[in-house]
């Protein structure tokens, strides 16, 4: 299968991300022209550890690296304090060096998480991405942000911290829940509905095979996706414009993810998937796009699994209107306390939006419950 490299270039913290087959077993070639010495520590979860821990030791022992491992129990908890505490004492009781490695080996948690603990542990370390899931290949472990979530919303404590280098093995997303490589997807349609018209219909072409399993088309989508993203994180690393439209579908999903309370009643590429569809709803509304796109859009995810509407979404009738905007207040685009909305203008054209009147939100969320009651 092609290797694919793409490059984020940012100066002297520019990296690659290689996509590709085969990339775990062959991670010791890639990571050890990084190291200064022959040591690094992966972080990882139970459940990863348990296919693909083994696999990376050995690929690193093979060029003489040697490797300790620290695994967390898995889940969204261990972004928390007491999960950054735990992470950042256990590495200083390994005596990590200011110039060792962190390898971050597994999904969006991990990679968010080991990044943060990088971005402050001996006033800054270097870390690897070795994402595990697709979410992870396509977006988080791509561009450097790296939270923790505090008791007010998700990822409000992080920093801005560019790995090393990232491996996207797309073999280990075959051992993967069909339900979270559906989820991991919602972000890859993402990039097709931001900026990327032609993607988007390869998508609709390809996205039933691709969700198969078919490796040469994951690999072809996960190294788009990341060319996508490493072109936008090189023009606006830090958020300033364009990178805010990486965040389309995110403003509703958020607020879904809080109100189902960030459990397996909803997982994050879900809430991203419904809260793409409100977004090209609520751009036909306001006549921002022609109105026939929304169900253009809720076609393909459905076709693909997903859920694209509020009626989808488990215990969406004890969902109100008002509750889920008031999720949408806590925002991290919230700017002079107004919603910023990444809406659409056209498949393939996000623009940031902050005059969306809240009535209009009000009104399509109360559309979409009211049809659930019916
Ligand atoms: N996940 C959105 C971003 O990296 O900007």
């Amino acid at each position: 299968m092609t290797q694919h490299r793409v490059r984020v270039a940012l100066g002297e913290r520019a990296y690659d991300i290689l996509v590709g087959g085969g990339l775990l077993d062959r991670a010791g070639e890639h990571i050890a022209p990084l190291l200064r010495r022959s040591f690094a520590v992966i972080v990882t979860d139970e459940n990863v550890a348990a296919r693909h821990l083994e696999p990376l030791k050995r690929a690193l022992a093979q060029q003489g690296i040697g490797s300790e491992a620290i695994i967390l129990p898995p889940g969204e908890a261990q972004k928390s304090y007491a999960g950054f505490e735990h992470l950042c004492e256990a590495l200083l009781a390994l005596k990590v060096e200011r110039r060792d490695h962190l390898i971050a080996l597994g999904g969006g948690v991990i990679g968010d998480l080991v990044g943060f603990a990088a971005s402050v542990l001996r006033r800054g370390m270097d870390f690897i991405q070795v994402p595990t899931s697709l979410l992870a290949q396509v977006d988080s472990s791509v561009g450097g942000k790296t939270a923790i979530n505090s008791r007010q919303g998700k990822n409000l404590i992080g920093a801005f911290h560019q790995p090393r280098l990232v491996l996207a093995d797309v073999d280990l997303l075959r051992t993967l829940p069909p339900r979270e490589l559906r989820a991991g997807y919602a972000e890859v349609v993402k990039y097709g509905l931001l900026g990327d018209a032609e993607f988007y219909a390869w998508l609709e072409a390809n996205g039933t095979k691709l969700l198969s399993g078919d490796a040469a088309l994951l690999a072809e989508a996960v190294a788009r996706c990341c060319a996508h993203k490493a072109r936008i994180v090189a023009a606006d690393e830090r958020e300033e414009g364009e990178r805010a439209l990486l965040n389309l579908g995110h403003t509703f999903g958020h607020a879904l993810e809080a109100e189902t309370g960030y459990s397996q009643r909803l997982l994050h590429g879900e809430g991203v998937a419904v809260g793409m569809a409100l977004a090209f709803r609520l751009s036909g509304t306001l006549g921002l796009c022609d109105a026939d796109l929304a169900p253009r859009v809720e076609r393909h995810l459905a076709e693909t699994g997903l859920p694209a509407r509020l009626a989808d979404v488990d215990g969406a009738q004890a969902f109100s209107a008002e509750r889920l905007l008031d999720h949408m207040r806590q925002d991290k685009k919230v700017r002079d306390g107004k919603l910023v909305f990444i809406l659409a203008e056209a498949i393939g054209r996000a623009v940031q939006r902050d005059d969306v009147p809240v009535e209009a939100v009000q009104g399509l969320l109360s559309e979409q419950l009211d049809r659930r009651a019916a």
